[in-house]
């Protein structure tokens, strides 16, 4: 098998800087893909916590002058990544999240800044750095999405390109006259290049003009081919469904191990799951809950946004308390619903519980210490923390969209092989009836042990997924070599 090369650009990367699912999958998978003989180098912006990561590395270009400033193209291998970093200091280096500035709005010159990363990357793909040409360049969500449209339009030989949606909710629009800024020809903005309604759209560029569009999940892929679900892409997305296919996300499970995991009480297998009861234990002394081993303790760990739900969550407190269960939620994100939580909190003290912010550790604590993960999102690309909860043994308690439905399978679905629960619709009332459930079950202490055991022996893993990848690289390699 010979070996294919592969150019990846995104915004994020575990474990330098993430604020989502993307920077993990971005981090886990080219060491993934290593055993089916590709070899991934990740373009990543130069932000503070990248280049003190970097400490020496190789200079591959300078340019003096680069979307109003001088930069640079570093390269450095970090753990098991292969990282190539755009320093651009007039564009990048800004601490905090990378796209928002400290009092939360998003930096105003996030077009030139992503265009600059996605602009870069089209270079490698033509050959800017000798010792690596890309076979691929793949690259994920709007901030890479202008890369396969700059090699598309510069009508030269060029790689093949794979664009991955992990999330269509986010297009990366921005006004038209910026096309000159950004070096885009004027007769691309059209219906059939960058124009979005009146705006260029970064995403769209990138599912117009790319050889493969890929999202992470099978269902979401099905489910963004609808005039909902499009979210305004969806005819495109159908136009492009030959070229259109869900791959699944795995998790890092050298990460992700309850054998090791060093962040928890007690560490357990698939094979001894008694020591979780110690870091539910400790998961109920950390936050003030009561600590009762009989309550079924459901865990969250999410951003708090409008896609995950959480409102729906906050309205069945009435039925988390009449049933006798405790809840742990960490989250950061829109201001009213961590004010909700936070109150909810207050009010019932030993009952729920919250901690605002973002922490790996607890999260690790809260997915082996809780008895179930609630993940009632109203859409989901894939989702990740439902397969954390599977390899921890939290049962997962998840709404019937996207990965979620793809990952976790119900007692109603397969009763001796599920995993956990589904709910569907997302509203209040079946979230409600989900919990009524799992409460059910959670009494039984033989179903329950069977869903957590089911949920443990489940391959959460990349190994397989990865090799989807794999394929697709190969696939798109010889089609373009065929053109
Ligand atoms: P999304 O990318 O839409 O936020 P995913 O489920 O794909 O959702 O990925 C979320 C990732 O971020 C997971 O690795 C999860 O553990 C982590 N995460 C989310 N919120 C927090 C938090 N407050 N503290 C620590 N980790 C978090
Ligand atoms: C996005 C999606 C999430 C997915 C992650 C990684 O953030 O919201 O569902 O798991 O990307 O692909």
């Amino acid at each position: 098998m010979s070996e294919l090369r592969v150019l990846a650009v995104a915004s994020e990367i575990y474990p330098i800087v993430k604020t989502g699912g993307l920077a993990d999958v971005v981090g886990a998978l080219p060491t993934a893909l290593q055993a089916y003989g590709i070899e991934t180098r990740t373009l990543v912006p130069g932000y503070p916590d990248v280049i003190k990561a970097l400490a020496v590395a190789e200079e591959f270009l300078h340019v003096p002058e680069f979307f109003g400033g001088p930069a640079r193209l570093l390269g450095r291998v970090h753990g098991n990544l292969n990282l190539l970093v755009l320093d651009a200091p007039h564009l990048f280096a800004r601490p905090g999240n990378p796209y928002v500035t400290p009092d939360g709005k998003d930096w105003p010159d996030n077009g030139v800044r992503f265009a600059a990363l996605s602009k870069m990357a089209s270079e490698i793909g033509q050959g800017a750095i000798p010792s690596f040409v890309p076979d691929v360049v793949h690259a994920h969500d709007w901030q890479a999405g202008l890369a396969p449209a700059y090699l598309h339009l510069a009508h030269q030989r060029r790689p093949a390109t794979v664009m991955t949606v992990h999330n269509l909710a986010y297009q990366g629009k921005f006004p038209h006259h910026m096309l000159d800024v950004f070096g885009l020809p004027r007769e691309s903005f059209s219906i059939h290049g960058v124009e979005y309604y009146g705006m260029i759209s970064f995403l769209k560029a990138g599912l117009q003009f790319s050889d493969r569009i890929t999202t992470v999940s099978p269902t979401y892929a099905r489910e963004i081919q609808t005039s909902e679900g499009g979210m305004g892409l969806g005819g495109l997305l159908r136009e492009r469904s030959q070229v259109l296919s869900g791959i699944l996300n795995g998790i890092d499970i050298s990460v992700w191990n309850p054998e090791t995991d060093r962040d928890i009480a007690a560490r357990f297998s698939a094979t001894e799951l008694d020591p979780r009861a110690a870091n539910k234990l400790a998961l109920q002394r950390r936050f003030g809950l009561d600590p009762s081993p009989n309550a079924l303790l459901l865990g969250v760990v999410s951003r708090l946004s409008w896609q995950k739900g959480l409102d729906i969550l906050l309205e069945n407190l009435p039925t988390i308390l009449g049933e006798g269960m405790q809840l742990v939620l960490l989250g950061s994100g829109e201001a009213d619903l961590q004010h909700a939580y936070q109150a909810a909190a207050k009010a019932h003290p030993g009952r729920i519980a919250v901690l605002i912010g973002y922490d790996e550790a607890v999260a690790h604590l809260i997915q082996a210490g809780a008895d179930a993960l609630v993940v009632p999102s109203r859409f989901e690309p894939c989702g990740l923390t439902q397969l954390c909860a599977l390899r921890y043994g939290a049962v997962p308690i998840v709404s019937q969209v996207g990965g979620l439905s793809d990952t976790v399978i119900d007692v109603g679905e397969a009763g001796g092989a599920a995993t956990g629960l589904k709910f569907g619709p997302v509203t209040a009332d079946a979230l409600a009836g989900a919990l009524q459930r799992a409460n059910i079950l959670w009494h039984d202490q033989q179903a329950w042990r069977r869903l957590q055991y089911n949920g443990l022996s489940t391959d959460v893993s990349w190994r397989s997924r990865a090799s989807r990848y794999a394929a697709l690289y190969r696939d798109v390699v010889a089609a373009r070599r065929n053109q």
